[in-house]
């Protein structure tokens, strides 16, 4: 996880526009990634007891199914940097009766005032640090040692026939830079 984010998603301003974006078309996109999701929680299989932090939680669906795994002998934390997120997630955590808990912090920087996790989680919510190695350097800090990472992240546009159908149409009308190498993750898309 040396390399930069692609330039792309470099600055993409999500406790804004981006965050805003992102809200008002939620039931939208998590409905595009839910099996992806489903999967990785598959992978991860939670076990009660165990405290995981979701990393870029977003609305929180993700983290309202791992709070659901661990039960209340665990924790479930979804850590974002989205204000009205991080807004909706709580709502809807209430709304569910669910446990999960919901933090609004830059990754980056964030220093959680509680106990260490066992386990880190994200699906593409890791892929937007500007500088991904103090980024992933202070997560290590929230987690203990040894503690096992599940990420979601998109591989090459040529793995991913929705991204080159897209990007087919719009090079007919526009100059796309060259392509950065793929980086990176646990379980690729
Ligand atoms: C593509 S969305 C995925 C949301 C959620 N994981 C899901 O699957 O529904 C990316 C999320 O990462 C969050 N994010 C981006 N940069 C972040 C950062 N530096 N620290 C914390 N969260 C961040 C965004 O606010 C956004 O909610």
């Amino acid at each position: 996880m040396t390399e930069a984010a692609p330039e792309a998603l470099k600055g993409e301003d999500w406790a804004g526009d981006m965050g805003e974006r992102w809200l008002a078309s939620l039931d939208r996109f998590e409905g595009m990634i839910a099996p992806i999701g489903a999967a990785l929680l598959a992978q991860a299989d939670y076990q009660p007891g165990e405290r995981v932090l979701d990393l870029g939680c977003g609305g929180g669906a993700t983290t309202l199914a791992i709070a659901e795994a661990v039960g209340p002998m665990g924790a479930a934390v979804g850590l974002d940097v989205a204000p009205m997120l991080v807004e909706r997630a709580r709502q809807r955590a209430a709304d569910a009766g669910s446990a999960a808990r919901f933090v609004c912090a830059d990754a980056t920087t964030a220093v959680l005032d509680e106990p260490p996790f066992d386990r880190l989680f994200s699906r593409f919510g890791s892929m937007f640090f500007a500088d991904p190695v103090p980024a992933f350097g202070n997560l290590r800090g929230l987690l203990k040692p040894g503690a096992r990472i599940d990420l979601a992240v998109w591989a090459n546009p040529r793995d991913n026939a929705w991204m080159m159908e897209v990007m087919g149409v719009v090079r007919r009308h526009v100059d796309i830079p060259p392509r950065r190498a793929a980086r990176a993750g646990a379980v690729r898309f």
